[in-house]
C-alpha cells in the first residue's frame, strides 16, 4: 500500500468540479484517507513549492495556489503514487490523453486542475505538510 498527496487546485475548485474529482479517484479504486479544504497563504504556497523557488514560474504557480480554497486529500491504494498521475494526465493539459483529469478540467499549465506527489519522498514531505499522523485514518 502507497499514500500520495492530491491537490484539487482553485481552478476547479472554482468551476465546481471537486465532486467530479473525487468521484474519479474513487471510482479508480484510490482510498481517501484524509481530506480538507484549505485556502494556502502565499507563504505557505512558497514553503509547499519551495523546490521549485528558482523556476520562472514560482511567482506566479504560488500567487495562483494561494488565490483561493483547495481541497487536499491523502489517497492510498496500490502504486498510488503513479496511478494517481497517470489519472491526471500530463502537467500541460495540451499533452493531456484524453480521458485524464487535466485533459477533462484543466485550463493551462498553471491552472491545470490537481496536483500529485512524484515520488515516495516526495509524498511523505506532502502529506506531512498538511496533515498530523493522527488525521490519517486506518482503513484495516
Ligand atoms: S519542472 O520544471 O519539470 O520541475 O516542473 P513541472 O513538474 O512541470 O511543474 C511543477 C509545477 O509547476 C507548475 N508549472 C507552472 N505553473 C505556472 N506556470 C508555468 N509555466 C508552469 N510550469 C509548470 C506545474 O503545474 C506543477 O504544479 P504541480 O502542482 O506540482 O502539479
Amino acid at each position: 500500500m502507497e499514500r500520495t498527496l492530491s491537490i484539487i487546485k482553485p481552478d476547479a475548485v472554482s468551476k465546481g468540479v471537486m465532486g467530479k474529482i473525487i468521484d474519479r479517484f474513487e471510482r479508480e479504486g484510490l482510498k481517501i484517507v484524509a481530506m480538507k479544504m484549505v485556502k494556502l497563504t502565499k507563504e505557505e504556497a512558497k514553503a509547499f513549492y519551495s523546490v521549485h523557488r528558482d523556476k520562472p514560474f514560482f511567482d506566479s504557480l504560488t500567487d495562483f495556489m494561494s488565490s483561493g480554497p483547495v481541497v487536499v486529500m491523502v489517497l492510498e491504494g496500490e502504486k498510488a503514487i503513479e496511478r494517481n498521475r497517470e489519472i491526471m494526465g500530463a502537467t500541460n493539459p495540451k499533452d493531456a490523453a484524453p480521458g485524464t483529469l487535466r485533459h477533462q478540467f484543466a485550463t493551462d499549465v498553471e491552472k491545470n486542475a490537481v496536483h500529485g506527489s512524484d515520488a515516495p519522498e516526495t509524498a511523505q514531505r506532502e502529506i506531512a505538510f498538511f496533515f498530523s499522523e493522527q488525521e490519517l485514518v486506518r482503513l484495516t
